[in-house]
This record gives structure tokens, sequence and C-alpha cells, in this order.
């Protein structure tokens, strides 16, 4: 009981490791296809890319958070990491040790907890558009006097499959093909 008790005292000084974690921002989807974040921001996500047997398998995390439902709701959201990507390089650690429940279920690379997924290419693809990845409103809308906001969460949702189905890599990929007649039904 006592060994327990000290182990448990040591546990916050074990900090987490998501060294093989990198960004990916979707700087030029905001020129090419006008998907940003709700303050203008690219959107992006973090990736472990996969290795071994994994290596050509992906799974990939939609981060939530849930919707803003006005206008001054989504103006508050936007100078927040779920309306702007501003701070998402400085909350790497935070969003992948505790967002979702952050990378350690089926986004684990431990064989142990995650027996399934642990080498596949693993994305934690963030949420920055409070509409789940369903608005398109072509123009921004300015709220107040100068305060602009853009709601083009399902551009992002196209700019993130196909970032990741670049790296995929187009001859191997059903899954491109696949995606591509769902694009074209929209
Ligand atoms: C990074 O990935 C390698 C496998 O390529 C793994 O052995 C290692 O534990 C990972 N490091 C971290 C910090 O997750
Ligand atoms: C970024 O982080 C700074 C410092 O914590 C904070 O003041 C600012 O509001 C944050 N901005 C966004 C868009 O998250």
């Amino acid at each position: 009981m006592k060994l327990w008790m000290l182990r448990l005292g040591f546990l916050p000084l074990v900090a987490a490791d998501f060294g093989n974690w990198s960004l990916v921002l979707l700087e030029e989807a905001v020129q090419t296809r006008g998907a940003a974040c709700l303050d203008g921001s690219p959107a992006g996500y973090w990736i472990e890319h996969g290795w071994g047997s994994g290596a050509k398998r992906w799974i990939i995390h939609f981060q939530g958070g849930g919707w803003c439902i006005s206008y001054e709701d989504c103006l508050a959201r936007s100078k927040t990491s779920l309306g702007s990507s501003l701070n998402f390089t400085a909350e790497k650690s935070k969003t992948l040790e505790y967002s979702d429940g952050g990378v350690h279920g089926y986004l684990s690379n431990q064989p142990e907890v995650n027996p399934d997924f642990y080498n596949w290419n693993k994305v934690f693809a963030l949420y920055c558009d409070g509409s789940s990845r369903n608005s398109e409103v072509e123009g921004p809308v300015v709220v107040g006097q100068k305060e602009v906001l853009y709601f083009r969460g399902h551009r992002i949702l196209m700019a993130t499959m196909e970032s990741l189905m670049e790296t995929m890599g187009r001859s191997e990929s059903d899954a491109r093909s696949n995606w591509r007649v769902y694009e074209d039904m929209q």
C-alpha cells in the first residue's frame, strides 16, 4: 500500500512523449479551397506515421467539440483552439494527452495497449470550424464592427482527406477512389 502511494506520487513527473507526432497545417488549402478555421487560419491534423505491417494502414480520429450556435458564440470560439490553429503547436502535449481522451486508446503506439492499430498511420484531425465539418458559406461573415468569421467546415474535411490521400499515395489506395466518388456526388 505504501509503495503504491509512493508510485502515485511520482506519476505527474512522468512527462508524456509525443515525439513521433507531427503537425500538418493545411496552409495551401486556404488559398486553393478556402478551407479555414473560424478565424481564417489554416486547419490541420496531428499524424504519427505507421511502420512495419502498419505502414500502409490508416486510422483517422476526428476531434470532437460540439457546435457554436450563434455569431457571438462562434466569435468567442474563434479565439480558442476549437476555432483557430494559432496555438496548435503550443498545445501539442495538452491536445495529444487529453483531448478526446488523447492518443492513448486506439491511437496509442503501444502494442500492449493497442494491439490492432499500434503501428498504423494514426491521424488526429483537429476540429476548428465549430460546425462538425459541415458548414459551407462562401463569403466571410462580418460580426459586430470588424470581426470576421469563416464557416468552411466542409472544405476543411475535403482538404484533410485530400492531404491524407496524397500521403497515402495515389496508386495503392482504394480509399482514394472511393473518396473521389463521394466527393463528386456533393
Ligand atoms: C516512435 O516510434 C517508434 C517506432 O517507429 C517506437 O518504437 C517509439 O516508441 C515511438 N516513440 C514515442 C515517443 O512514441
Ligand atoms: C493562444 O494562446 C494564448 C496564450 O495562452 C492566448 O492568450 C490566446 O488567446 C490563444 N489564442 C488562440 C486563438 O487560441
